[in-house]
């Protein structure tokens, strides 16, 4: 399972910026060489051997950041980098000065890995949406203080970005016990959007009450521990997301639901971890 990056954009303007700080210094650099009197010959081999670092790291350390982490490959490119370049500034010496610049082509090479994972699966996640998240109706999970969770059925729910937070938005009644739950237990909960193998949990979740009943055993549902959320997330669901509620507020006079706002910290589909 692979970790969905939703913050996004402040990763593309960073490799926005660090790409043309590589192709400035692409280009400065061997002309400062040559016209400090260096060999032309050794300046192309450098720069040719420099380039190919930064073309082939990327394909190489690709699956570096899923077993790394992401966030641990970000500040270790990011950082390293950082201490490279101050490097620079210490010495000019011209082989020394290639191989930091190459060693600064493999953490490139690390976070160019993070952004185009992080496109990709941006992307694919579009149509992971419109296909399943509004077409079937979810799996609503969510755990008391002593640790034991509660599904239920739920059909008002939305996804979406609030204050910049990529947020899942569920709108329960009160007279739910997931409601009491949610309140007075855990603050987190699991959206799962079940698969045709486990549909039938539909109509379990949304008419039995978790007051009197252990529906995940009813309903025959395999809980998956959170990565992110102490709340489970449901095996053989389509899609999972694992939130954390930062507002709620009451729906109105339509109808006597609650609205819970949670972050999305973590989402899965059913292959892999998106
Ligand atoms: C298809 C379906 C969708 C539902 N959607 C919602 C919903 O969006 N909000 C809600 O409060 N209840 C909804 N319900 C009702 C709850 O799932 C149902 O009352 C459930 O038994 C509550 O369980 P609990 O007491 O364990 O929390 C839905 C039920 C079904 C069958």
């Amino acid at each position: 399972m692979k970790d969905l990056d939703y913050r996004f954009f402040p990763i593309l303007l960073l490799s926005l910026l660090r790409m043309a700080n590589a192709f400035s210094n692409g280009l400065a650099i061997p002309l400062y060489y040559y016209q400090a009197g260096y060999n032309p010959t050794l300046i192309g081999f450098l720069s040719a051997a420099m380039t190919l670092t930064y073309f082939f790291s990327p394909m190489l350390l690709e699956n570096i950041p899923d077993q790394f982490g992401k966030k641990k490959s970000l500040i270790f490119s990011v950082g390293g980098t950082l201490i490279l370049q101050s490097f620079f500034q210490i010495s000019l010496e011209l082989l020394l000065f290639f191989i930091l610049r190459a060693a600064e082509g493999v953490l490139l090479g690390l976070f160019w890995s993070i952004l185009i994972s992080s496109i990709s699966l941006v992307c694919s996640m579009e149509g992971i949406e419109e296909d399943n998240f509004f077409t079937r109706a979810s799996l609503l999970a969510t755990m008391s203080k002593d640790g034991k969770p509660n599904v239920m059925s739920v059909l008002w729910r939305s996804i979406g970005e609030l204050w910049m937070y990529p947020v899942i938005t569920v709108a329960v009644s009160p007279s739910r016990y997931s409601y009491e739950l949610l309140t007075k237990g855990i603050r987190e909960f699991t959206l799962n959007v079940p698969s045709d193998k486990i549909s039938s949990a539909i109509d379990i979740c949304g008419t039995y009450s978790g007051r009197n009943t252990d529906k995940f055993n009813l309903a025959n549902l395999t809980i998956i521990p959170g990565k992110r959320v102490k709340v489970p997330t449901i095996k053989d669901c389509v899609l999972s997301y694992e939130c954390k509620i930062i507002h709620e507020t009451d729906s109105g006079n339509i109808e006597p639901h609650h609205l819970f706002f949670g972050e999305i910290l973590a989402a899965y589909t059913l292959k892999e971890e998106i």
